[in-house]
C-alpha cells in the first residue's frame, strides 16, 4: 500500500490516532450482520469527533502562517466550533466563533464558552448571514492588529481534508491487520470534508474499495459537486492529479429528514439502539442519521448481511446535552423498549 503521499499529522496531541476499530458484536447479532465501527468519536480533543483530525492540520497551518486568532462559524450546536475553541485553548490562539441564532447556552455552546472562545451570534442560520458576520469579525480582529486564520464551516479546506486522507490510510491498515475487506464505509456528511478526504485518500493509496457511503445530513443536492472539487484539490495538494466528476460521487439523501439540525425518528431510534446494545453515544444531527441509514440498509437487504461494513462514528454526542435536543432525547429514554 503506497503511503508516501499521505500527509502526516503535524501536531501531536490534537487528535489521538489511530482511533480504535472494532466489531459491534451485539448490534451484529441483533441484525445477523457483520457491523464494525471506527471510533472517531474518540479522537480525544474536547470530547472527540471528526473535526479533531482536520484541526490538527488547520491549527498547524495557523502556526505556519504566524496567525494568533482562529475564526470559524457554525450552528449553535456546532461540533466543529467546540473543537476549534478547544484547539485554540490548547495551542494559545484567541478564538472567535460566529454561531447561528437562536442563541443557546447548552451542550456544545456551553463548552465553547468554557474554552474561552468569544461568541458572536449571527441573526439566523442562513449562510450569507454567517459569512457576513465572519467578515465583520475578521475585519475587527485585523483592525486591532490581530492575525486571524479564517476556517470555513466544518474545516472543509484541502488542508483540513488531509485529516481524512490520513484516516483512510489508518482504516486500510487496521482492516488489513484484522484481515477484513470492508465492502463500504458509512458516515455522516455535512460540509463534505470528511468524504473528500476519504476519497482522495483512497485514490492516493491506490485501493478501489471500500465504497464510500456518505449519508447526507444537509445539502444533499449540492454535496456531490462540493466533494468532487474538494477531493480534487486535496489530492492535488498531495501531489496527485486525480479528479472526479460530480456523478461519480455518491451521496445518500434518504436519511437527513429535509432539515439540517432537526432530529428524525429513524435517527433517534438508532441512537437508542447503539446506546442500549453497545454503550455507544451517537447524536441527533449527524451520527444518528448515518446509523439510521446503516440499519435501514441492512433491514432492507440493500446491504448483504454477510458483507462486513464499517460505520465511521464521527462524534457529536455533546449535542445530546443541549436544550435543543433534551425533549427528543428524553423521549428515547422513556419509550418502551424491548431489550
Ligand atoms: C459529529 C459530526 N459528524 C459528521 C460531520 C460531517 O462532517 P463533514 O463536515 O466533514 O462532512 C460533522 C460536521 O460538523 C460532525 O460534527
Amino acid at each position: 500500500m503506497p503511503t508516501d503521499r499521505i500527509p502526516i499529522a503535524p501536531l501531536d496531541g490534537v487528535a489521538f490516532c489511530p482511533t480504535p476499530l472494532h466489531r459491534l458484536d451485539r448490534l451484529s447479532a441483533e441484525f445477523d450482520a457483520e457491523i464494525w465501527i471506527k471510533r472517531d468519536d474518540l479522537t480525544g480533543l474536547a470530547l472527540g469527533g471528526n473535526k479533531a483530525r482536520k484541526l490538527s492540520y488547520l491549527a498547524s497551518e495557523a502556526r505556519e502562517r504566524n496567525c494568533d486568532t482562529l475564526i470559524t462559524a457554525g450552528a449553535a450546536q456546532s461540533n466543529h466550533a467546540r473543537m476549534t475553541a478547544a484547539v485554540a485553548a490548547m495551542l494559545g490562539f484567541k478564538c472567535h466563533l460566529v454561531l447561528a441564532a437562536p442563541q443557546d447556552q447548552t451542550g456544545n455552546a456551553l463548552l465553547d464558552r468554557l474554552f474561552g472562545a468569544e461568541i458572536h451570534w449571527a441573526p439566523g442560520n442562513d449562510w450569507k448571514l454567517l459569512s457576513d458576520e465572519v467578515r465583520r469579525v475578521c475585519d475587527e480582529v485585523l483592525s486591532v492588529g490581530g492575525r486571524p486564520l479564517e476556517i470555513p464551516l466544518g474545516g472543509a479546506t484541502p488542508v483540513g481534508c488531509f485529516g481524512y486522507v490520513a484516516a483512510m490510510a489508518e482504516i486500510a491498515r487496521q482492516a488489513g491487520d484484522a484481515g477484513i475487506d470492508f465492502s463500504r464505509i458509512i458516515f455522516a456528511s455535512g460540509t463534505g470534508g470528511t468524504h473528500a478526504g476519504l476519497l482522495a485518500g483512497r485514490e492516493l493509496l491506490g485501493v478501489p474499495a471500500p465504497r464510500l457511503h456518505a449519508v447526507a445530513v444537509a445539502q444533499p443536492d449540492a454535496l456531490p459537486k462540493i466533494v468532487a472539487s474538494l477531493a480534487e484539490r486535496t489530492a492535488a495538494a498531495c501531489g496527485s492529479d486525480a479528479s472526479w466528476a460530480e456523478e461519480e460521487v455518491f451521496v445518500d439523501a434518504r436519511y437527513w429528514g429535509g432539515t439540517y439540525g432537526e432530529a428524525t425518528q429513524g435517527g433517534l431510534d438508532a441512537i437508542g439502539l447503539l446506546a442500549t446494545l453497545e454503550g455507544i453515544l451517537l447524536d441527533p444531527v449527524y451520527s444518528g442519521k448515518a446509523a439510521h441509514g446503516l440499519i435501514e440498509m441492512i433491514n432492507s437487504g440493500e446491504i448483504d448481511r454477510s458483507e462486513p461494513v464499517l460505520f465511521l462514528h464521527t462524534g457529536g454526542a455533546p449535542a445530546l446535552f443541549s436544550s435543543a435536543f433534551s425533549g427528543v432525547v428524553t423521549a428515547i429514554t422513556t419509550e418502551d423498549r424491548d431489550l
